[in-house]
């Protein structure tokens, strides 16, 4: 691709989305999850694994760790015999938050570990000192200095020892850290107002297979007995909830009655809820089937995001496009991220009414969005950029695609699947396509 050439998604809005999509492996178990493989004597077989750039990243940090690595499809198995080394790449790292969890995992098999700070990011600072308390609880040494975290542990054995650890805040990153941490820890550690979200009971799970000696998952008082060893497991990673979340609002937005499977509908119980107060229907047609069934009116409600099982921060973004195109006034208010509105801007140009006041977003509910061409500023943003586009009259073209592709497996082509016109195509400094994917085309 020469500089002056990108790639964008073109939305073509409007359209009735019909069918049923299939939904992958949770972006926020997987990534956590394979950094837990580090903890495992001999090696572990992962399934469900959703296709993203962030999976791809992560492979390479493990990797550059001395593991050996095999992908066939969503599964990888990966041979941790060789991993011996402490100090995951830097410029890989600071780019993968999830990446700076390997600490725990690295921290407890090798007794040292030199992990680059992750980088703070568009949504806010993302600061780990809630990881780095709760370690130097546990016995480690912690200097932090050019932006590396040096962490060792001392004394012949390097083990590092149960801890009773308070989380000022119920970060779900410190809770993952820490929780593989105390695996291999000396004794038993109490993690108290720890997160509760489903990816960490999935990374319980995954631990617990693996041998782990873990009570409390999902619950603010986790408690570890750490062991000597981990053995080998074969585990399959919970589907994705915000991808889950991202279609049920597709349905939502385009008055369309769609359906997903699988999901765990005790993982959505806070979208569904949001979205039958705004006016939809969700049913299960099977235990792991859910379908979205519009009502044709969308009506403005207000949302505050906090730590689960209240409403998810990941979804946000998503509602708001939705808010943004119901009837009457809302209020979103997102609490956990100090930065996370970006996108308001945004769905602005494509004609949305909201005002930003602090970490408050006041949405007037407009009769139509009309496309325009947006640039997506986080994850999340870029799929709230896509599901307004859905709604837009006209065309829409998004930019910053290499969010979106960090945390969404083949978005656009599961739309299409669902009768969405959206397409992913090369553009050159005209604007011309220039190349489509999915088909080879000449300049158009
Ligand atoms: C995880 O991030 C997810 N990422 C995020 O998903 C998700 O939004 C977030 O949890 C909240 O649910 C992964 O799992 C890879 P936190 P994490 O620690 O662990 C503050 C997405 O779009 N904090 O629970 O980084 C922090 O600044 C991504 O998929 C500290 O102050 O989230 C934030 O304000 C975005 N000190 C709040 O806590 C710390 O040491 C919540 O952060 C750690 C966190």
């Amino acid at each position: 691709m020469s500089k002056t050439e990108q790639s964008v998604i073109h939305i073509w809005g409007q359209n009735k989305l019909s069918g049923e999509v299939k939904i992958s492996g949770a972006k926020n178990s997987a990534l956590v999850v394979m950094a837990g493989s580090l903890l495992c004597a001999s090696g572990c077989r992962l399934r469900n694994i959703p296709g993203l750039v962030d999976v791809d990243k992560m492979c390479q940090i493990i990797e550059a760790l001395g593991v050996k690595i095999e992908r066939n499809g969503d599964a990888i198995d990966f041979d941790t015999t060789g991993f011996n080394c402490h100090t995951p790449p830097f410029e890989l790292v600071s780019k993968l938050r999830a990446a700076f969890f390997s600490i725990g995992p690295i921290l407890a098999r090798l007794g040292v570990a030199k992990v680059p700070l992750p980088g703070g990011c568009s949504i806010g600072a993302r600061p780990v000192e809630l990881h780095v308390r709760g370690l130097q609880a546990m016995g480690a040494h912690v200097e932090i200095e050019h932006g590396i975290v040096n962490a060792y542990v001392t004394g012949s054995s390097k083990r590092l020892k149960g801890a009773k650890i308070y989380l000022d805040y119920p970060s779900v990153g410190a809770t993952e850290t820490l929780m593989m941490a105390a695996t291999l820890a000396d004794g038993e550690t109490i993690l108290e107002n720890a997160a509760k979200e489903p990816e960490v009971v999935d990374l319980a799970n995954f631990c617990i297979a693996i041998g782990a000696k873990i009570t409390g998952a999902g619950t603010d008082r986790i408690t570890i007995v750490g062991v000597k060893e981990l053995h080998e497991a074969d585990y399959s990673i919970i589907p994705d909830r915000v991808e889950a979340a991202t279609f049920l609002v597709a349905g939502a937005i385009t008055n369309s009655e769609i359906s997903m499977f699988p999901v765990i509908p005790g993982h959505l119980m806070a979208a569904v809820a949001k979205l039958e107060q705004i006016g939809a229907k969700v049913v299960m047609d099977a235990p792991d089937r859910m379908r979205v069934i519009p009502t044709g009116i969308l009506k403005g409600t207000d949302i505050e995001t906090l730590p689960y099982p209240a409403f998810p921060t990941d979804m946000q973004a998503q509602f708001m496009a939705l808010l943004a195109v119901s009837e009457g006034n809302s209020v979103i208010t997102e609490t956990v991220f100090e930065n996370r509105l970006q996108h308001v801007a945004e769905l602005k140009l494509m004609g949305a009414n909201i005002k930003v006041k602090g970490n408050h977003a006041i949405v007037e509910g407009v009769a139509r969005l009309s496309g325009a061409t947006v640039t997506a500023t986080d994850l999340r943003a870029s799929a709230a950029l896509v599901l307004a586009g859905l709604a837009a009259h006209g065309k829409t073209t998004m930019q910053g695609l290499h969010h979106l592709d960090r945390g969404y497996d083949c978005l656009e082509a599961k739309m299409r699947s669902l009768g969405a016109k959206i397409e992913r195509v090369r553009v050159n400094s005209e604007g011309e396509t220039v190349y489509r994917y999915g088909e080879e085309v000449v300049k158009v």
